[in-house]
């Protein structure tokens, strides 16, 4: 543990260089110790005679990621020295001191290694300004060096994104000075040089006082575009502002511009909604109780060569797994293997691909027809349509054929995954795997797990996300499993909102508002009304009595109108252009009529907590019955496979900033609407009842992480 050693920053002599390294796992956070730690050890240096120049390293497997987060909204974070004392002492220090970087050198730690006389890194390791995700910005002077450096344009793009940029790129930008084949002795000989040669450094924000010759529209154009993209954060609109006052004043009166902006994200409600997000990804890839490690996955394949199959296996490719595409017929394969190139082809063009990287993937993917062609693999994921019979048929013939030990997975999105590992002879290696289309875009990985799928088959599948850069929740097994079956409250009450008066625009433009990236309305015609229909349809056989949808649907459908595909659905289309549509209105007013509906108007609020309540309330459900292990994997399930807004923290964490009292109002309205499936189930009453929710208190967990009583 970190308080019993001397030290969370080690203090070595090589010649006459002082090599300081970060050693405070798991990632070198800048934590009060560390900082102490620098602090003492900058001092030690420099009354060190013998020497000449100081390297700042990470000790194991990085350089330092960053402010810690645990330590926001405590003593510690507040406590002395601070970043900024430990960036006064560097920009002043007598002896050049080098920053040695290795792994990942993000937020605080990259800002730290700024105001170090130069930085060298390998050619691994990766350096950004992440604090965007976290609903804050680069606060230790990020916002003023960064623009000094790479320019404005660039800057924006790096602070407002969030991303990370290899060595070379950053090379190239001016935000490191050499790449090195090894971090410390590449600095060590990098300040010998520095010391040899005489070179003095200045520090960058007093290399020019204040950016100049930037054309001001740049400015109203990152706004526009960032704002686009942001759909409400609050953090990129800061950035921006503070990298337009690094051009428009001193570098004083920019870095005082950033402690403002800086305590005014730190103050709002999407920080802690973004702090809780950022652990739950984390927390979501851990399963407690797993009594089995991941096996290493080295070869895979995937049934199925339409949209959804073709972006399963560019999935495996781009993580650099070999993978080979089934399906029944040459001409499937050649449109599958058409449709996947013409995919990477428009990547290449944006530039976010390198020629390079899409041969290489392209090659990693061949095509089957015989089963036997891919026995050997180590994963295979069926991806055909939705019907139990034919999945039951593909998993009878894997069954047969596919090596001892392989896993066998589907990508259902609602279908019982004990109906089918029950046509196997190793239900323990079948397990769901369900992707989001398009696989090779949509983030959320969301594994399923049968009633008798391994351990050792659940962990692999868990790791596996991580190689495949996806973000992984374990759901249990029911219609729909985590995301589906809180889906359907979601489009569900839109449909009765409609029969109600409100007009598909307005509850698009409703959710849009709230940050979703596009409305329930739009969505339904995007995906296909029919194919909406079908699932209904099977749906509608185990709905309780006096229950119904809305039949606005299979009205839509009836006429034709399937959806964007069709030109038409509830929407009119120029290809991807919508305008509302006067027989869309009519059909909603037929319905009513129908059904005997008065119809009214309704206020955006009111729309706003009718769409989005019933999601609290079937993800409290889902925390009841086990289906999802905790509150924060439904929220990361919901970022991510369906754009919930990070910056409200996912649906739960929303639910419980509105006040869980107000959900549980809003379940017992709803269920004297829409029917009882629609009522507060058990936990929800609880914390309810115990005036749980409301705004959480600083570094207060979700109560719905609760575990049911
Ligand atoms: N503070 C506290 N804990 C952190 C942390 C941070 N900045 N970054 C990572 N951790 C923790 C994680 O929660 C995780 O803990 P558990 O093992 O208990 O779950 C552990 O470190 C390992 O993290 P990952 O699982 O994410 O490990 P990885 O190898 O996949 O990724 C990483 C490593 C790239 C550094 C990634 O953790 C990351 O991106 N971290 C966030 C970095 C960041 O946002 N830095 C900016 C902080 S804000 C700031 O610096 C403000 C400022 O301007 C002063």
């Amino acid at each position: 543990m970190i308080g019993e050693r001397m030290s969370a920053v080690s203090y070595q002599v090589d010649g006459e260089v002082a090599v300081l390294t970060v050693d405070y796992p798991p990632v070198n956070t800048a934590s009060l110790a560390v900082r102490t730690g620098l602090a003492e050890t900058l001092e030690r240096a420099r009354g060190d005679e013998a020497v000449r120049a100081v390297v700042i390293m990470g000790g194991g497997k990085t350089f330092i990621a960053g402010a810690d987060i645990t330590e926001f909204g405590t003593d510690k974070s507040k406590a002395s020295p601070s970043i900024q004392d430990i960036q006064n002492i560097l920009e002043d220090f007598p002896k050049p001191v080098i920053a040695a970087i290795h792994g990942t050198a993000l937020g605080g730690g990259l800002e730290l290694a700024l105001t170090c006389h130069a930085r060298v890194a390998v050619a691994s390791a990766k350096v950004g300004l992440p604090e965007v995700n976290l609903g804050i910005l680069p606060g230790a002077g990020g916002t003023q060096r960064v623009p000094r450096l790479t320019g404005v344009d660039a800057a924006i793009d790096i602070m407002t994104t969030g991303k990370h940029i290899s060595a070379d790129k950053a090379l190239e930008m001016g935000l490191i000075d050499a790449v090195v084949d090894d971090a410390r002795t590449g600095a060590v000989a990098f300040a010998r040089d520095v010391v040899a040669s005489g070179r003095s450094f200045m520090p960058v924000t007093q290399r020019d006082d204040k950016i100049t010759g930037v054309d001001p529209s740049v400015f109203a154009r990152a706004r526009a575009t960032v704002g686009k993209k942001a759909r409400g954060k609050i953090a990129p609109m800061a950035i921006i502002d503070c990298v337009e006052a690094a051009c428009s004043s001193s570098a004083a009166q920019g870095l005082a511009f950033e402690t403002e902006k800086f305590a005014e994200l730190y103050a709002s409600d999407q920080r802690p909604a973004l702090m809780h997000y950022f652990f739950a990804e984390r927390e979501a890839r851990k399963v407690p109780g797993l009594k089995a490690v991941a096996k290493p996955i080295r070869s895979a394949a995937v049934i199925g060569a339409g949209t959804m199959g073709g972006g399963i296996a560019m999935v495996f490719a781009n993580a650099g797994i070999p993978v080979t595409l089934a399906d029944i017929s040459d001409e499937a394969l050649a449109k599958g293997m058409a449709t996947i190139r013409k995919n990477y082809e428009i990547s290449v063009s944006r530039g976010s691909m390198a020629q390079g990287k899409m041969d290489e993937a392209l090659a990693r993917i061949s095509t089957a027809i015989n089963y036997a062609d891919f026995a050997q693999a180590d994963i295979v994921v069926e991806a055909v349509f939705e019907k139990m019979d034919l999945k039951k048929d593909i998993f009878t013939r894997l069954d047969a054929v596919m090596k001892p030990g392989a896993i066998l997975a589907t990508n259902t999105s609602s279908l019982d995954i004990d109906q089918i590992a029950a046509v196997t002879e190793r239900p323990e290696d079948v397990i769901g795997v369900h992707f989001f289309s398009p696989a090779n875009v949509m983030k959320l990985q969301e594994n399923i797990r049968g009633a008798r799928t391994s351990d050792e088959v659940i962990a692999t599948v868990m790791d596996l996300g991580k190689t495949l850069g996806k973000n992984v929740v374990l759901a249990g097994n029911c219609d729909g499993f985590i995301g589906n079956r809180m889906l359907q409250y979601y489009t569900g009450e839109a449909g009765f909102l409609m029969e109600q008066g409100a007009t598909p625009e307005q509850i698009d433009r409703v959710a849009e508002k709230f940050g979703m990236p596009m409305g329930p309305i739009s969505m339904r015609d995007m995906s296909g009304l029919d194919i909406g229909v079908l699932v209904r349809k099977e749906r509608l056989k185990k709905l309780p009595p006096g229950e119904r949808f809305s039949p606005i649907l299979e009205r839509l459908v009836e006429q034709g109108r399937c959806g964007m595909k069709t030109g038409k659905g509830f929407y009119r289309y120029e290809g991807r252009d919508k305008s509302p549509d006067p027989e869309t209105t009519q059909i909603i007013e037929d319905v009513a009529n129908e059904l005997g509906i008065e119809r009214r108007t309704f206020t955006d609020e009111e729309i706003e907590f009718r769409l989005f309540a019933p999601l609290v309330n079937e993800g409290a459900k889902e925390i009841e019955d086990g289906t999802a292990l905790r509150a924060g994997d439904i929220d990361v399930a919901w970022v991510n496979g369906y754009g919930f807004p990070s910056h409200k923290g996912g649906p739960m964490f929303w639910g419980e900033q509105v006040g869980l009292d107000k959900i549980y109002d809003a379940a017992v309205a709803a269920a004297e609407r829409n029917g009882p499936r629609w009522a507060p189930g058990k936990l929800l009453k609880r914390l309810a009842m115990e005036g749980k929710g409301g705004r959480t208190p600083e570094g207060a967990r979700c109560h719905l992480h609760e575990k049911r009583r």
